[in-house]
């Protein structure tokens, strides 16, 4: 006989997990139907218990490592003892207090016993977990609560209204066709002499920036603008087109997010940043937003550190362009030299769990300097590949069905004016008729 939920809930005990299982990798669990992860926060100690996803943005803690005797989260590594309070949230600085609400409601008690680690979720009257009669049977890890708001997936009506990137223009040959993914349905694009066409047919389908946009119905948003698409000081570089196994919108939000590059990027761009933000604001636009954010940085990998023609410690401007719903840029200006990167980022929402990605580089090497060479190119291409792949693997380990609209179901700091600024338009998109 095994220990079943029945004889759990009537002592508050939950066995979840054998105890030499659990080392300082955590675990999820569950217990009485609630998703928790347990973890060992020093080698060989006692067993902690924090609820599965991290305040901030719900990352699953079970993709968190176990830094300085604290679970650390992978996304902007904010680190939690072993009584679930929030001790650090890297982006407010080493002065920064975090708010009481990052604080982890923990089980009320954690045991480990006849071999097992047992959580008490609730107060209970019997003190220690009993002896099972036989091998517990532990719940199997449930799927964490979903946000209470709403959340905007992949499959949102309102994104019938608006262009949607669905390939390269050099992914459709004339004369030739291609099928895409979008909004959960399959079109089949062609494209006779200049002409584009879509099966179902579609309110329009156009090329821009090189790239195939379709808008099933009329759309509503505005148009993101790239000064820098006929600027003959700029080269372009494309990314292969890659794929994201999750919806758009927690791609859009990591794009305008600078809070995670030291942890997630920590071994590509991140490194040599410094972890606190400046204040900036936010500029309300048509369809969406502008950012400017100026800083010094130390830019070892940047185009000139390494050849000496720029310094390592140099101001940097990054301007953010955000509009509705997933067409991104983020133009990056080294002030001394007048180099300069554009990024444009397009989501295609193909299905639920699915996003193609579009990403774009335009390189300036400054005024009177000659154009980025195509190994500079390259090179710079290669990189944000890496960038990219450190992106989507953490999405992957999201599991999230799309970005939470409602304000409360997620917790946010001063470094997230963007992603707040991001949701309240993505939120206004949603509601416009
Ligand atoms: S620190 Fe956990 S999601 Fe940001
Ligand atoms: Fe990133």
């Amino acid at each position: 006989m095994g220990t079943t939920g029945t004889t759990a809930r009537s002592t508050g005990w939950f066995p979840v997990a054998r105890a030499t299982e659990v080392g300082t990798t955590p675990v999820p669990v569950g217990a009485d139907g609630r998703a928790y992860v347990v973890v060992r926060l020093r080698p060989g100690g006692e067993v902690s218990a924090f609820p599965a996803r991290c305040p901030h943005r719900l990352v699953p803690l079970a993709a968190g490592t176990v830094v300085e005797a604290r679970l650390q989260c992978p996304y902007h590594g904010w680190r939690f003892d072993g009584e679930g309070r929030c001790v650090d949230v890297p982006s407010l600085g080493p002065d920064g207090t975090a708010p009481p609400r990052a604080d982890l409601t923990v089980p009320w008690a954690v045991e480990e016993r006849h071999g097992w680690v047992w959580l008490a979720p609730e107060r209970t009257a019997v003190t220690l977990p009993p002896a099972p009669a036989g091998d517990p049977l532990p719940e199997p890890a449930p799927d964490p609560e979903p946000p209470a708001g709403p959340v905007f997936g992949n499959l949102d009506p309102s994104l019938e209204h608006a262009w949607h990137p669905v390939a390269l223009a050099r992914e459709l040959r004339p004369g030739g066709w291609l099928q895409v993914r979008l909004l959960g349905r399959t079109w089949s694009l062609s494209r006779t002499g200049e002409e584009l066409s879509a099966d179902p047919p579609a309110w329009g389908v156009r090329e821009r920036f090189g790239v195939v946009w379709l808008a099933p119905a009329e759309p509503r948003d505005v148009p993101l603008e790239l000064p820098e698409d006929d600027d003959r000081r700029f080269v372009r570089g494309w990314l292969p087109p890659t794929r994201s196994p999750g919806p758009a919108g927690p791609l859009a939000d990591a794009f305008l997010d600078v809070a995670h590059v030291p942890f997630v990027h920590a071994a590509t761009s991140g490194a040599a940043d410094r972890v606190e933000l400046p204040a900036h604001d936010v500029d309300a636009e048509p369809g969406g937003f502008t950012s400017v954010q100026e800083r010094w940085c130390d830019a070892p990998q940047d185009r000139g550190v390494a050849t000496g023609e720029q310094p390592l410690r140099h101001r940097r401007r990054a301007t953010y362009v955000y509009r509705a719903p997933f067409q991104l840029r983020l133009r990056l200006d080294l002030l001394d030299s007048g180099a300069a990167t554009t990024i444009l980022f397009l989501l295609q929402p193909e299905d639920p769990d699915s996003t193609r990605v579009y990403t774009c580089l335009l390189l300036s090497a400054g005024p009177g300097q000659p154009l980025p060479s195509p190994d500079v190119v390259a090179a710079e291409v290669a990189v944000e590949q890496r960038v990219l792949a450190e992106d989507l693997e953490l999405q992957a380990q999201m599991a999230s069905t799309g970005l939470p609209l409602g304000m409360r179901d997620e917790l946010h700091v001063r470094a997230d004016r963007l992603g707040v600024a991001l949701r309240r338009a993505l939120a206004d998109f949603a509601a416009a008729r």
